[in-house]
């Protein structure tokens, strides 16, 4: 059994981008592994789901600082005064550059321990999307050489593709239910790929912080037990409903069509589809580089949340939904009934 060294006393973490998609899931991890949480506001973001976000966190006990990564100075200032020693990102695909700044920021104090910029997808090193997705990767590897060049400690999580049907139009498609009128199949729906649980992500991303064996690393999810082609998700989840829905393909071409629109973010998504789902690019090379490891052989005991389980939870969820219109369905009959559709 592997090893997993864990320092005696848990230093500060300072998260950016926690009212965010995957954000929310590292801070949510990092509050209930017991890390001293500060996380990183945007002065502005105060629109009300963003301001419960933020007051969810600090009942959990994460400490709320304001400020903007692309600020250097301010950075600086708020690494020392509140004595952070690692820090995560996740911001979005437009802010990838504003984190040069704050490696800037984090080498001129000179005193963190480890940074995990925004990756949380595919190794940007050799994944090769169209564009699009091409510019922004292109952008993650420029943080990428800009943080190696620093010396600051860093860990890559390539954690593949969230747990949910893989709309090729949806940024964050873990947030709508699967299909329930008809499946879009990518090509011939059998090339594979992995799936994980958003909780899953935060997970083993703060276990991988303080662990020396992740440190200067690209860190890649290969859950075995959610290994699946579009075909074998399209027959899960069916078992889950109890009805079988058509399929219709959407060919290589019109993943290309839709990239060519150049519409942000669809494209990027639709771009990032046709590597995954016609290229292969999560399944197309090993792990065997010095400086990549697999989850699960770094934490052999823990267990990821099966795409199984994650369906379970979706299937319940439409079926509460139908519930529910049943309901208002019976106290105002006039209403007219809606099919559920899992649109973007
Ligand atoms: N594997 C997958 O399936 C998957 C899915 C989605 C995303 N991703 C990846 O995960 C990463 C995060 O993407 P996301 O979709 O979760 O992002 P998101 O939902 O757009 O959230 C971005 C967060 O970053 C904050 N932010 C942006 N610029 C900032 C700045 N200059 N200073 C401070 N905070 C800033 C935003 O703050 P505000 O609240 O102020 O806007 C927000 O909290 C990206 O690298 C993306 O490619 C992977």
């Amino acid at each position: 059994m592997a090893a997993s060294p864990v320092p005696a006393t848990k230093g500060r973490i300072l998260i950016v981008g926690a009212t965010g998609f995957i954000g929310g899931f590292v801070a949510e991890a990092s509050l209930a592994a017991g890390w001293p949480t500060y996380v990183l506001v945007r002065p502005g973001s105060d629109c009300p789901l963003k301001t419960s976000v933020i007051e969810a966190l600090q009942e959990k006990g994460a400490i709320v600082i304001h400020g903007v990564i692309n600020d250097q100075s301010l950075m600086e200032k708020l690494l020392k005064e509140h004595e952070i020693e690692i820090v995560i990102s996740a911001v979005g695909g437009a802010n990838i550059l504003d984190q040069l700044t704050l490696i800037h920021a984090m080498k001129a104090v000179g005193t963190i321990k480890r940074f995990l910029p925004s990756e949380f997808g595919h190794d940007v090193d050799r994944a090769d999307p169209v564009e699009p997705g091409l510019t922004m990767y292109k952008e993650k590897r420029s943080v990428r050489r800009c943080l190696e060049e620093s010396g600051v400690p860093f860990t890559y999580i390539c954690c593949n593709s969230i747990a949910s049907w893989p709309y090729y139009d949806n940024t964050h498609p873990s947030e709508v239910l699967p299909p329930m009128d008809h499946f879009q199949i990518y090509g011939d729906g059998t090339i594979k790929a992995y799936f994980v649980a958003g909780t899953d992500i935060g997970k083993f991303t703060m276990m991988t912080v303080d662990d020396i064996r992740a440190i200067n690393k690209s860190v890649h999810f290969r859950p075995t037990c959610n290994y699946l082609n579009m075909n074998e998700l399209a027959s899960l989840w069916e078992k889950k409903i109890g009805k079988v829905l058509p399929r219709v393909t959407i060919s290589e071409d019109d993943l290309l069509a839709a990239a060519g629109e150049n519409i942000i973010p669809q494209s990027i998504v639709a771009s990032f589809t046709h590597d995954i789902f016609i290229k292969g690019c999560q399944i197309n090379f090993t792990i065997d580089g010095p400086n990549e490891v697999e989850v699960s052989t770094l934490y052999p005991d823990e267990s990821f949340r099966t795409i199984d389980e994650c369906f379970d939870e979706l299937a319940f969820k439409v079926e509460k939904d139908s519930e529910g219109h049943d309901e208002a369905l019976k106290s105002n009959p006039v209403v007219e009934v809606l099919p559920i559709t899992a649109t973007a």
